[in-house]
């Protein structure tokens, strides 16, 4: 099953505990929106691999920021392949195991991996500065560039990828929130053409395996 991610566990508020009829109202509303987000993963997924038209569509400008606060467009890496990969530093599971088997993959490349630039971008640019994602995007791969930006210009590179992200509030406090995101990489062409979509879930090797048949 694809591309849901932070669906597990559910977050309940701390504080009062909803009644029974409240607390199966919530897990009524809970189950159905990840219903929704599973399907929308797939139905995205099944869009992106049904012909050149749909191909055609992924990816487009953005303006975004690198780890040092400079400006990064989908020019700056031409001439390379680009992995894109959404999600947050703040993600409890799927985006750090997604982005361990990216690292895994980039390093099964041998020499060419030179040609290939991971790229994370993040679904949450409140809390994931440059100095956040600069941090974080190294701390599993050297090659890795992490990406945020205004929530306008993040927003607009997750609608050119066809990426869906919104808010999960959590608790009363500012940080007190989860992202939904569709979790897909995206493999980009040197001319910056969308070349295949692959699954999150795939292991460092398979992921490898894929980069491979286009990185020759
Ligand atoms: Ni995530």
């Amino acid at each position: 099953m694809a591309t849901a991610d932070d669906i597990s566990p559910p977050p309940l508020p701390p504080s009062p505990p909803p009644g029974p009829s409240r607390r199966a109202a919530l897990l009524i509303g809970l189950g159905g929106g990840l219903v929704m987000l599973a399907l929308m993963g797939v139905a995205a997924l099944v869009s992106l691999t049904k012909g050149p038209d749909a191909v055609m569509s992924v990816g487009g400008p953005f303006n975004l920021l690198d780890g040092d606060g400079k400006p990064v467009t989908e020019k700056t890496f031409r001439g390379k392949f680009m992995l894109v990969y959404f999600g947050y530093t703040f993600c409890p599971d799927v985006c750090p195991t997604t982005l361990n088997q990216v690292a895994e993959a980039i390093d099964r490349l041998g020499p060419k991996a030179d040609r290939v630039v991971p790229v994370f971008i993040t679904v949450d640019p409140k809390r994931d500065t440059p100095a956040v994602m600069k941090e974080f995007a190294a701390a599993f791969s050297p090659r890795m560039i992490g990406l945020t930006g205004s929530a306008d210009e993040i927003g607009k590179a997750a609608r050119a990828y066809r990426v869906y992200f919104a808010e999960r509030r959590t608790g009363p406090g500012a940080n007190d929130y989860t992202m939904d995101h569709s979790s897909i990489l995206y493999l980009m062409g040197p001319d910056g053409r969308f070349l295949a979509p692959i699954r999150a879930e795939e292991t460092g090797e398979q992921i490898a395996a894929a980069l491979g048949r286009f990185v020759r």
